[in-house]
């Protein structure tokens, strides 16, 4: 696709497809693929690590904050896309399983996580070129990205698609389990008081709950060609 150099932001709930959008979407048009919620998901687990959450939940907000500034999270190229790294080690697999996803919310509501996730993603957005998804990105990381993407779905398809990539890797999920994290997750991310998730007002509205990759591609398409008038979008 032969697309200006912008910035194009995807935000929505947990496991609309945000991350599988966004990557293939990158692909299509030469950009750099960014997933915000990696990095939350990274600076979850480093806590964890280092029991800096408690057995309750309870996150010992001082210690996180004198660590922060030490840490090297960051992404590295792979053949196939890229990923997560805590300085040199790879810890794409481990930030995807349910131990960091019940505790990532709460994390990411701590408004010091906030600034250093934010100051990453400042610095990798400057080169342009770029689509990055999260839950604040159209709102709050990028206000002037020039295409924001606002995704949803039904929460039952939501929890299945979640399901079954926890299957995949090779996880024993419950499904009851796996909902009650996503509704949980939606809830703590749209009521936190620093950068809510909420819906951009200049942002493009994707249910995908019935729409293939594909056809989100095709979606994507028609929205780029009708706003810069590309014609081999
Ligand atoms: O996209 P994800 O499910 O991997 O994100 C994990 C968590 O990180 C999500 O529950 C909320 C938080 N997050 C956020 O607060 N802001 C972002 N821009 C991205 C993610």
């Amino acid at each position: 696709m032969n697309v200006p150099d912008i910035i194009i932001a995807v935000d929505g709930f947990s496991a609309t497809g945000k991350s599988s959008f966004a990557k293939l979407a990158a692909t299509e048009m030469s950009f750099i693929y960014l997933d915000s919620g990696a990095l939350y998901r990274a600076v979850t687990l480093f806590a964890l690590e280092n029991s800096l959450i408690a057995e309750d939940g309870t996150i010992d907000e001082a210690g996180l904050a004198d660590a922060l500034p030490g840490l090297d999270i960051h992404f590295e190229r792979t053949d196939n896309g890229s990923e997560t790294h805590i300085g040199s080690r790879s810890v794409e697999k481990a930030i995807r399983g349910m131990e960091v996803s019940s505790h990532v919310s709460p994390v990411s509501a701590i408004p010091f996580v906030r600034e250093f996730v934010d100051g990453i993603l400042h610095e990798a957005g400057k080169a342009g070129r770029v689509i990055m998804d999260g839950r604040d990105i159209g709102t709050t990381v990028f206000p002037d990205a020039q295409v924001k993407i606002f995704m949803t779905a039904d929460v039952e398809i939501r929890t299945q698609r979640r399901y079954d990539e926890l299957k995949a890797k090779g996880e024993n999920p419950d499904y009851e389990e796996v909902k009650k994290n996503l509704l949980e997750r939606d809830y703590i991310d749209s009521h936190r008081e620093t950068s809510p998730l909420s819906r951009a007002v200049d942002s493009y509205e994707m249910n995908n709950s019935d729409m293939t990759l594909h056809e989100e591609i095709v979606w994507l398409r028609g929205l780029l060609q009708g706003k810069f008038g590309i014609l081999d979008a």
